[in-house]
C-alpha cells in the first residue's frame, strides 16, 4: 500500500508553527511584513495573489497589497521596488509572475534587493544556492524538499530524477536534491528514452506541465513520486503531470494534486518571510 503524501496537512503544520514565531516576534515589538505586488489582471495570478494575502493574514504577517494597471511601465514599478528596498518596515518584496510583455521580467527581478528576495528569484539567491551560502530559496522546490523530510523519506544516497528545467522549479531543485546528498539527473523535453531514465529513480519529480503524461511504464516500483504540474480539465477536475491512478499503485508514496506540492508553495513563501525578518533588522 502507498503513502500519499498529504501537502494540504503538512503546510497547515507548517503555518501554524509559523503563527507561533509571528506570536512571538510581536510581543517583541516586531511585525514581518510582505509587500505583494500584482501589475495587471490576468485570472490565475490574482487567485495566487489573494491567496498569498490570506496566509499572511492567518499567520499574523502584514500584507501591503499593490494592484497596479496592465498599463503600469517597466519605470514606475522599477520605481515602487526601489521606494520598498528603502523602506525597513518591509521585509520581504514579491513580484507576481507573469509581468505584462512589455516589462522586462529579468530587470524587475534584479532589482528586488536580494535580502527581501522572498521568491529566491535574484541571480544573487540563486548562486548563493549554488555554491551552498545562505539566500532565499525558491519556494516549490523548498516546499518539496520540506514534504520529503516531514513524511520521513530518506533522501541522501537515492537516486533523484528531475523531469524539468526550469529557474523556478527545476535547476533548484537539482541544487537542492544535491544539498540533501541524492545522485540526481535533470530530464528535459529533448531528453533520449526518458522512461528508461526516470525508471532509475528512487525518487521521481515531475515539473513538465503537460497533463497525465506520466504513467506507470516511466516509474519504478516503490519508487516516490512528487507532481510540481497542476492543470483544469475539462468538466473542472484539476490533474497533474502524473497520472495518479495509474501510477499510485506502484508507488511507496506520491503527491496528490491537488493537496500535494501546491499548498506548500505559499507556506514556504511564508516561511521565507518569517526568516526575512532576521535579516532586515
Ligand atoms: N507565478 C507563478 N508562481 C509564482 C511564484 O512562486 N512567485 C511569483 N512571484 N510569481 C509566480
Amino acid at each position: 500500500m502507498y503513502q500519499i503524501i498529504d501537502g494540504k496537512a503538512i503546510s497547515t503544520a507548517l503555518k501554524e508553527e509559523l503563527k507561533v514565531k509571528v506570536d512571538e516576534m510581536k510581543s517583541h515589538g516586531t511585525v514581518p511584513c510582505l509587500a505583494v505586488i500584482l501589475v495587471g489582471e490576468d485570472p490565475a495570478s490574482t487567485v495566487y495573489v489573494g491567496n498569498k494575502k490570506k496566509a499572511c493574514e492567518f499567520i499574523g504577517i502584514k500584507s501591503l497589497s499593490y494592484e497596479l494597471p496592465e498599463s503600469t511601465s517597466r519605470e514606475e514599478l522599477l520605481e515602487l521596488i526601489e521606494k520598498l528596498n528603502a523602506d525597513d518596515s518591509v521585509n520581504g518584496i514579491l513580484v507576481q509572475l507573469p509581468l505584462p510583455k512589455h516589462i522586462d521580467e529579468d530587470a524587475v527581478i534584479k532589482a528586488i534587493s536580494p535580502k527581501k528576495d522572498v521568491d529566491g528569484f535574484h541571480p544573487q539567491s540563486v548562486g548563493a544556492l549554488c555554491i551552498g551560502q545562505p539566500g532565499f530559496v525558491s519556494c516549490t522546490p523548498a516546499g518539496i524538499i520540506e514534504l520529503l523530510k516531514r513524511s520521513n523519506v530518506e533522501i541522501e544516497g537515492k537516486e533523484c530524477v528531475i523531469i524539468g528545467r526550469s529557474n523556478i522549479v527545476g535547476k533548484p531543485m537539482s541544487l537542492l536534491m544535491l544539498r540533501e546528498n541524492a545522485t540526481v539527473t535533470v530530464c528535459h523535453s529533448r531528453t533520449k528514452n526518458l522512461a528508461e531514465v526516470t525508471k532509475r529513480a528512487d525518487i521521481l519529480i515531475v515539473a513538465i506541465g503537460k497533463p497525465k503524461m506520466i504513467t506507470a511504464e516511466y516509474v519504478k516500483e516503490g519508487a516516490v513520486v512528487i507532481d510540481v504540474g497542476i492543470h483544469r480539465l475539462e468538466g473542472k477536475k484539476l490533474c497533474g503531470d502524473v497520472d495518479f491512478d495509474d501510477v499510485a499503485p506502484h508507488t511507496s508514496a506520491i503527491t496528490p494534486v491537488p493537496g500535494g506540492v501546491g499548498p506548500m508553495t505559499i507556506a514556504m513563501l511564508m516561511k521565507n518571510c518569517v526568516e526575512s525578518v532576521s535579516l532586515n533588522s
